[in-house]
């Protein structure tokens, strides 16, 4: 079938892993306690903190849009016009946003995402990234679709 499972057993605290799904690529992010801690402290420069938005899982709808806030899923595709944006880490999305320290940037536009994918205001693209159905079956694997 077109699902695609996932082992994550072996994902480092911070660690970016790409998988493909349908065609699309799909980021697979274990976030640190740290990470967590920093979306708080932007929400006011984000388009939607809360992520209202309809077109995806129910789960996706808060601040860390995840089923386990440790692991972050998403669609790696800008929601502007489709291309990918950019992991920057470690302090190195602060020359896209200052103070914010982790991010993905799309280097097309310039839209500017956080660690749970959702959009700053003041970009062209609209709305968070894309969440895709997974569910985990069990503590080590993802299964995306
Ligand atoms: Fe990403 Fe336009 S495609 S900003």
């Amino acid at each position: 079938g077109a699902d695609v499972e996932v082992d994550i057993s072996k994902m480092q605290p911070g660690q970016l892993l790409r998988v493909e799904w349908r065609s699309k690529p799909v980021w697979i992010v274990r976030r640190t306690p740290e990470l967590l801690d920093a979306l708080k402290q932007h929400e006011d420069q984000l388009k939607d903190p809360n992520s209202e938005e309809p077109q995806q899982p129910e789960f996706a709808k808060n601040y860390h849009r995840a089923l386990k806030p440790e692991y972050l899923v998403t669609v790696g595709i800008c929601t502007h016009l489709g291309c990918s944006p950019q992991h920057k880490k470690n302090g190195a999305f602060e020359e896209n946003v200052e103070g914010v320290k982790d991010g993905f940037f799309c280097p097309c536009h310039g839209s500017k995402f956080d660690m749970a994918g959702r959009v700053f205001s003041g970009v062209p693209a609209p709305l968070n990234l894309q969440i895709p159905p997974y569910q985990f079956i069990d503590d080590n694997t993802i299964l995306v679709g």
